[in-house]
């Protein structure tokens, strides 16, 4: 493992930096306080190849490693949460499982617009009765012909206002638990898909969080994705890849309020002097930089570890846990280092602290990454 960025690297990620702070920051506070999905941000990250960055050129991607995918998910999140959360579920859990168990006409039609931001994906997996167990989802799938019929209701879904295409999944037996699960690729215009509004958060409020209806949908078995009651592993594939973006968001997230906490410590005066001049607001920052760096290398190592192409979930499930729990404390500190004027809607940090929480939350909550991570330990000791 190679901790230091290739020269690639470091361009690409001079390049989405420039991007995100000429394109991304100037509407990010906006964009929190109207919840407006920034459509036309993914349309010019997807120019750019941020749309599906491991996604091979042949299928309109970027061609590049999970590494420099981790480092456009960082810098995105690093000025806006919101977007960077946006492009995380494009790449990693709709791009990438399309790439891996997609057939040839299911890459031309569906993946080549996707990673290339002419179109948008979500993931509806989750349900009201079925979050952290998704092997209980209640969407079903009934055989007819050389069609599916796909009835049910998702939540909490990512994109789901504005997405062309989701990655839906359902079950063709709940007896079967996970192994009745199947995955489909759903264009948003098909009869029957409709999508609830915007759920206003407490965070990564531009991000287009909905519910999803599916009123006797018929899906040609063309748009399977995997064989049928293989989708429970199409999902928990996709979300390996998923935590490792997540974890990438959650350092983006706490570098950016880190960075405002440097800077209103030099220019903040009290008792006659820059309070960064105190040792308790110094020892503070410390522990921030020394922790970020710390999520940023469980970070790459989880990235390294799905280049090498074997399963890399305890990696990614590490960096999930620690770099989401890290972004609490970090935007916490900051917070507490731009005292009441943290605290208040003028000043960006107050937006950092409230998007971190979600990084906790979705794409499992730190008790599944728990599990995940006990579970491999228990197993491989
Ligand atoms: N890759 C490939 N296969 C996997 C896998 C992985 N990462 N994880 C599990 N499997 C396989 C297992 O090998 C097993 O296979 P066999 O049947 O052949 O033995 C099968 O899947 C079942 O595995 P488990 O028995 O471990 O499954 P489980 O039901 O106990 O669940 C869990 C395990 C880790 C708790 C899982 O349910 C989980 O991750 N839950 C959280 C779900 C989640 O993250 N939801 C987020 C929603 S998406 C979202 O938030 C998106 C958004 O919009 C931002």
């Amino acid at each position: 493992m190679h901790i230091e960025l290739s020269d690639e690297q470091r361009l690409l990620q001079d390049s989405v930096r420039q991007f995100a702070e000429e394109v991304v920051r100037p509407r990010a506070k906006e964009i929190d306080e109207s919840g407006e999905f920034p459509r036309q941000f993914f349309a010019q990250a997807g120019e750019l190849g941020l749309a599906g960055v491991t996604v091979p050129e042949r299928y309109g991607g970027a061609g590049m490693d999970p590494l420099s995918y981790s480092i456009v998910i960082e810098e995105i999140s690093r000025v806006c949460a919101s977007s960077g959360v946006i492009l995380s579920v494009n790449n990693s859990l709709v791009c990438d499982p399309i790439l891996k168990f997609g057939t040839e006409e299911q890459k031309e039609a569906f993946l080549e617009p996707l990673a290339a931001g002419e179109t948008l994906g979500c993931f509806a997996l989750t349900e009201p009765e079925a979050g952290s167990d998704p092997a209980a989802i209640r969407t079903t799938a009934v055989r007819d012909g050389d069609d599916y019929i796909l009835t049910g209701n998702k939540v909490f879904i990512t994109s789901g206002t504005d997405a062309d295409v989701a990655i839906v999944f359902a079950t063709v037996d709940r007896e079967l638990r996970h192994k009745g699960i199947t995955a489909f690729i759903v264009p948003a215009d098909t009869p029957g898909y409709s999508h609830g509004s915007h759920e206003y958060k407490l965070g990564v409020n531009a991000s287009g969080t909905t519910e999803l209806a599916f009123a006797e949908m018929r899906i040609p078995v063309s748009q399977r994705l995997g064989e049928e009651g293989a989708g429970f592993k199409v999902a928990m594939s996709a979300l390996d890849g998923g935590r490792l973006g997540i974890a990438s968001q959650a350092v983006g997230i706490a570098q950016g309020a880190f960075e405002e906490a440097l800077e209103y410590s030099a220019q903040r005066e009290q008792f006659g002097r820059p309070i960064g001049e105190f040792q308790a607001i110094q020892f503070y920052l410390a522990d921030m930089s020394t922790e970020i760096d710390a999520a940023r290398l469980l970070t790459w190592k989880a990235a390294w570890a799905k280049g090498s192409g074997r399963r890399f979930s305890l990696e990614a499930a590490q960096a999930k846990l620690f770099a989401s729990e890290m972004a609490q404390r970090v935007t916490s500190k900051a917070l507490q280092i731009h005292g009441g004027y943290g605290y208040i809607r003028e000043y960006n940090v107050e937006r950092y602290f409230r998007d971190a929480r979600i990084a906790e939350i979705y794409e499992g909550t730190s008790e599944i990454q728990k599990m995940v991570i006990s579970n491999w330990v228990l197993q491989n000791t």
